[in-house]
C-alpha cells in the first residue's frame, strides 16, 4: 500500500537530495562546492507529530495539544477495538466544492432521504441521532440487515472522520487545495485482512465511496450556487443539524469572528 513501510532516507524527487529520518541532510548530490554545503545548516523543516491508537496527526503549527483537541473522541471510542483494524486499502477522492461545503454536508444525515435513497433504505432513519460533542459531532443510527456500515459516524475539528463497519472502520481527511478544491484521502482498516474476506472489504471501500460520491455532486452543485451570489443562511434543523451548528460555530471562532 502507498505510504506503508519503511524507507531509509528521505529523498526529495526535485533535485535528490537526501536526508535522514532525523531531518538531518546528509547528501546534496551534483551541487557543486561554491559555496560548500554543511549539512546542519540545512535540515528538513521540523512538522508537529502526535499519535493516539495507533493514528498519527501531523500539524505545521498547533495551536493546541492533539489530545486537548480530540476532546471527548478518547472516551467515545474507547470499547472500539482500533488497534486490531490494519490498513488495506486508500483512495483519494476530488471535488470543485470549499472543504466547508463538504464538512457541512458530512455532519448532517438531514440529507439522506434526499442525496442518498439506497443508503435511506438501508438503515432506519427514523431513529437517525446526531449529538455535537467536545471536539467531534456523532451520527448514529440502526442499520438494517446487510448495510455495510455499522451505524456510527464521526467527524473531528477540524478535518477528520472515522466511520465504523463491521470488524473495521474507515478515516478521511477532508484536505482543502483551495478556495473551490477539496481533495478526501480515504484510508480503511479491517481485522480480518485475509484473502477470504476480501470480498466484504471491497464491499465496504466501494460502498462507502458510492455514498460519498453522491455527496460530491450536491456539493458541487452548492459551490456553484453559493459562487452566484444569490444565498442567504436559512433556519438549521434542531433535530438534525446540531453538527452544523457546531461545525460553523468552530470555524466563526478560530476565525475571530
Ligand atoms: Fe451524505
Amino acid at each position: 500500500m502507498n505510504g506503508a513501510g519503511e524507507c531509509g532516507l528521505i529523498v526529495c524527487p526535485y533535485h535528490k537530495w537526501s536526508f535522514a529520518d532525523t531531518g538531518r541532510l546528509v547528501q546534496a548530490p551534483w551541487f557543486g562546492r561554491d559555496p560548500a554545503i554543511i549539512p546542519e545548516d540545512w535540515p528538513l523543516e521540523p512538522v508537529h507529530l502526535a499519535e493516539w491508537r495507533g493514528l498519527l496527526f501531523a500539524a505545521v503549527d498547533p495551536q493546541t495539544s492533539l489530545i486537548e483537541q480530540l476532546g471527548d473522541l478518547p472516551a467515545e471510542l474507547a470499547d472500539e477495538p482500533l488497534e486490531t483494524y490494519l490498513p488495506t486499502d486508500q483512495a483519494t477522492v476530488s471535488f470543485d466544492a470549499n472543504w466547508k461545503v463538504y464538512t457541512d454536508n458530512f455532519v448532517e444525515g438531514y440529507h439522506i432521504p434526499g442525496t442518498h435513497p439506497s443508503f435511506y433504505a438501508a438503515i432506519d432513519f427514523e431513529s437517525f441521532e446526531t449529538t455535537a460533542h467536545s471536539g467531534f459531532v456523532r451520527m448514529t443510527a440502526p442499520p438494517k440487515e446487510g448495510l455495510f456500515y455499522r451505524g456510527k459516524w464521526l467527524w473531528m475539528w477540524p478535518n477528520w472522520t472515522l466511520s465504523l463497519f463491521d470488524g473495521g472502520m474507515n478515516v478521511s481527511r477532508i484536505d482543502p487545495v483551495s478556495v473551490d478544491r477539496t481533495d478526501q484521502h480515504y484510508t480503511f482498516f479491517f481485522a480480518d485482512t485475509s484473502e477470504a474476506a476480501a470480498t466484504a472489504r471491497a464491499r465496504s471501500v466501494n460502498g462507502t465511496l458510492a455514498v460519498v460520491r453522491e455527496d460530491y455532486e450536491v456539493c458541487v452543485s452548492t459551490h456553484r450556487n453559493y459562487q452566484a451570489g444569490g444565498y442567504s443562511p436559512g433556519p438549521l434543523s434542531g433535530r438534525h443539524e446540531k453538527g452544523v451548528q457546531y461545525f460553523q460555530s468552530r470555524v466563526s471562532s478560530a476565525l475571530g469572528l
